[in-house]
């Protein structure tokens, strides 16, 4: 590859990274590591209380949502530029997961 092109592929690169970390449509997860861990690291207890009992004091997605949406006392609510619906479904469904698997390794 001579010089040229090698700075066409690096250009072209960088691009796609921008464009992937400004993508809209993060996964679950990847809301939860940027948003959530530092208070609930790994869904354990931190500033904000274990998850464990997620599912049990909010059985409908759409109850849990709206919690992460508005946030309560210390938890900070999520506006829509930063969390978007599709996300904010995302985010539902994995701290739903996570809370199963707490609950999971606590019988152990
Ligand atoms: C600054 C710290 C902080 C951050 C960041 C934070 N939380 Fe919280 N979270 C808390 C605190 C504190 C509570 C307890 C609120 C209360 O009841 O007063 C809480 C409560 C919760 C609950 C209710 C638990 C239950 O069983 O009743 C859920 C679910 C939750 N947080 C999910 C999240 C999610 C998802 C995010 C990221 C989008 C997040 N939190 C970000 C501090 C935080």
């Amino acid at each position: 590859m001579n010089e040229e092109m090698k700075r066409i592929e690096a250009a072209k690169q960088m691009g796609e990274a921008r464009q992937q970390s400004n993508s809209t449509n993060l996964t679950g997860e990847q809301i939860f590591y940027r948003s959530c861990n530092t208070c609930h690291p790994s869904g354990k207890k931190g500033m904000g209380p274990r998850l464990d009992e997620v599912n049990e004091h909010y059985p409908e997605d759409a109850q849990l949502g709206a919690f992460i949406r508005k946030g309560k006392g210390m938890m900070p609510p999520q506006a829509k530029d930063d969390l978007n619906d599709d996300e904010l479904k995302n985010v539902v469904a994995y701290v739903r997961t996570l809370s199963e698997s707490l609950k999971e390794s606590a019988k152990k």
